[in-house]
């Protein structure tokens, strides 16, 4: 199988510095990820955990900005979220119990793909615009 490089393309933008910055280290960590060989069973948990702990901590600053701003699309988006995260949980014990298999490793580009091109452009780029058209800013959370 061949594996791609993701890349944060102008149509991913969100607008939001913040989580623009967050999506590139997330996208990094995942380039990252696919250049390693990971063979070694103690390699392959010490990275799943740096792509799987960062994803938590990006989903739970998008949670904490939309809480702090009252969003009102919050509820599906901490749905989407979860569901990514269940996924990814599943996935991690699945490569832990069988290994970096083949098939393990299409479902990871599949789940990261569809993070990219749906999760981004859906949920993200509208939690951005509300932030945009409010005038939110200093969202250090
Ligand atoms: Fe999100
Ligand atoms: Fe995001």
């Amino acid at each position: 199988m061949q594996i791609l490089k993701f890349e944060l393309l102008p149509e991913l933008l969100t607008g939001s510095e913040v989580i623009d910055e967050h999506h590139k280290e997330f996208i990094m960590r995942i380039n990252k990820f696919w250049g390693k060989d990971l063979s070694c069973q103690d390699d392959l948990e010490a990275y799943l955990a740096y792509l799987l702990i960062y994803a938590m901590e990006h989903f739970n600053f998008e949670e904490a900005i939309m809480v702090k701003t009252q969003f009102p699309g919050m509820a599906e988006h901490e749905k989407a979220h979860c569901q990514y995260f269940d996924k990814m949980d599943e996935l991690r014990k699945s490569i832990l119990a069988s290994g970096y298999t083949l098939e393990n490793k299409e479902y990871l580009y599949n789940l990261l793909s569809d993070w990219l091109t749906s999760h981004i452009k859906i949920f993200d780029i509208s939690l951005a615009e509300y932030l945009r058209k409010n005038n939110f800013q200093n969202l250090d959370t």
